[in-house]
C-alpha cells in the first residue's frame, strides 16, 4: 500500500524546522532508548512492551541512567488500562471533560506502540464516511475504472494494513452513521470493498484510539452496538494543586521551548496563583474550603491555564523586566474565566472583591486584575 504520510519536507531530520513536530519525531531520543533496553515481551508490531509504553507516559529511569520524562500525570492505573487495553481485540475510548489530556494521551500512546500518530480521523459533524474507509482518486477512477490505484485509504485502512494504532478524534461529533462504519471494522477486523469485490483485512497490531468529550455526549450519542466494542477509560482533572501546578509547569517550559521564548526565572509563584484561581472558580470554593465562590460557564481547564501562562511569558520576555509578574497573566486569566460577557463577569468581580482582594500576598495581583477589568 502507498503512504503518503512522510511525503514532503516533514521527515524527521527536518523536525527542527516545524512548528510542532509529532510525538514520535518530539521523543525519538527517549523511544530509541526505551525499545534498546526493553526485554519484555512484545505483542506483535509493538515497537515497545506494555511495560514500555507505560513507562514513556509516565515516565521513568531506565537501567542505564537514561531519564524518561513524564508526559501524562495522574493515576498509574488508568495508563496501564488503557496500554492493555491496546494488545487486545478491543479499542480504547478515551473520555472525560475538555482539556484533561485525552488528545495528548492518544497521540503519545500510538506513538509508542506503532512509532506514529499521525493516522488520525478528525471528528466533526461534516466526517464523510470516506474519512472512516476510503475514497477515490476521480482522475484515476474515471481514466481505468476502479482499481486498487484509484482507491485512496483513510487513515483507519492505513492502520488495518500496516497493523498500527489509528486515531479518531471527537468520535462523539461524528454523525451516527459514519460512526457506525466503524463496528464491521472493530467486531469483524475487515473494511470490505465492494467495487474491487475484495477487503482490506487488519493485521495484527492494529487497534483504534477514539476520544470523545464529556459535555459533547448528546450531540450523537454512540450506539450501544458500537460502545460494547470500547473499552472506556475516564481521564480525571488533576487530582491536587500540586499536580496541576506540575503538569502547567512542564508543559509550559516544553511550549516555551519550541517557541523560542526565554527561560524565565522565578514564574512559580505565578503559575501556582493561575492554578489557584481556575481550580477555586472550577470547584465553587476556595482552597481552604471555608468560601464558597461562584463557578463561570467556561471549563477553566488544565490546558487553558497552561495557555494563560505561555501568554503571560511571552508579554514578560517581549514587553516587561523578563520576570513573569501579575499583570502578564491578569488579562490571559481575565480572558479565559469571562466568556459570557454578561454573567461571567459578575462572577469574577465577586471572586476579585470578596477572595482575591483579601488574600495575604496578592495585592499585585488584585491591582493587576482591577487594570484589565
Ligand atoms: N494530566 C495531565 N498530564 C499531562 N498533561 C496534561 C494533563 N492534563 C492536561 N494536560 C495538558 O493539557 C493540554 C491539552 O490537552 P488535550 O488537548 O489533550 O485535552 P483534551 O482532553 O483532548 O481536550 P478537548 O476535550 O478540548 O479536546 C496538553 O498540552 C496536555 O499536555
Ligand atoms: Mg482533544
Amino acid at each position: 500500500m502507498t503512504s503518503t504520510t512522510h511525503a514532503g519536507p516533514t521527515t524527521a531530520a527536518g523536525t527542527a524546522e516545524v512548528l510542532r513536530p509529532h510525538a514520535e519525531d518530539a521523543f525519538a531520543g527517549e523511544l530509541a532508548a526505551l525499545a534498546a533496553q526493553d526485554d519484555r515481551p512484545r505483542p506483535e508490531r509493538w515497537r515497545l512492551s506494555p511495560w514500555a509504553v507505560a513507562t514513556y507516559l509516565l515516565g521513568g529511569a531506565l537501567p542505564d541512567g537514561t531519564v524518561i520524562s513524564p508526559k501524562y500525570v495522574g493515576p498509574r492505573r488508568i495508563v496501564e488500562v488503557a496500554v492493555t487495553t491496546l494488545a487486545t481485540d478491543r479499542a480504547l475510548l478515551l473520555l472525560g471533560v475538555p482539556g484533561t489530556a485525552k488528545t495528548w494521551v492518544s497521540e503519545h500512546l500510538a506513538a509508542a506502540v506503532s512509532g506514529d500518530s499521525t493516522l488520525l480521523v478528525q471528528g466533526t459533524a461534516g466526517t464523510p464516511e470516506e474519512a472512516v474507509r476510503y475514497g477515490w482518486n476521480y482522475a484515476q477512477l474515471l481514466a481505468h475504472g476502479p482499481s486498487r490505484d484509484a482507491l485512496v485509504p483513510s487513515p483507519v485502512m492505513r492502520a488495518m494494513a500496516d497493523g498500527k494504532v489509528a486515531r479518531v478524534e471527537e468520535l462523539t461529533r461524528i454523525p451516527a452513521d459514519v460512526q457506525d462504519s466503524l463496528i464491521t471494522i472493530l467486531s469483524e477486523k475487515t473494511l470490505p470493498v465492494p467495487e474491487l469485490g475484495g477487503e482490506t483485512q487488519a493485521v495484527r497490531g492494529f487497534n483504534l484510539i477514539a476520544t470523545a468529550n464529556d459535555r459533547d455526549r448528546g450531540v450523537n450519542e454512540l450506539s450501544s452496538a458500537l460502545r460494547r466494542r470500547f473499552n472506556t477509560v475516564v481521564l480525571p482533572l488533576p487530582a491536587s494543586m500540586e499536580d496541576e501546578v506540575d503538569i502547567v509547569t512542564r508543559r509550559v517550559r516544553q511550549l516555551g521551548r519550541s517557541l523560542d521564548l526565554p527561560d524565565l526565572p522565578d514564574g512559580a509563584e505565578e503559575i501556582r496563583r493561575v492554578v489557584t484561581v481556575f481550580r477555586e472558580l472550577r470547584d465553587g470554593v476556595t482552597a481552604d474550603g471555608r468560601t464558597k465562590v461562584k463557578s463561570p460557564t467556561g471549563t477553566l481547564s488544565t490546558a487553558e491555564a497552561i495557555s494563560v501562562v505561555t501568554s503571560g511569558i511571552a508579554l514578560a520576555a517581549h514587553f516587561g523586566d523578563g520576570v513573569l509578574r501579575s499583570g502578564d497573566v491578569a488579562a490571559g486569566i481575565l480572558g479565559a474565566v469571562v466568556r459570557d460577557p454578561a454573567g461571567d463577569r459578575v462572577v469574577w468581580q465577586e471572586y476579585l472583591e470578596s477572595v482575591v482582594r483579601e488574600r495575604d500576598g496578592w495585592k499585585d495581583f488584585y491591582r493587576a486584575c482591577r487594570e484589565v477589568s
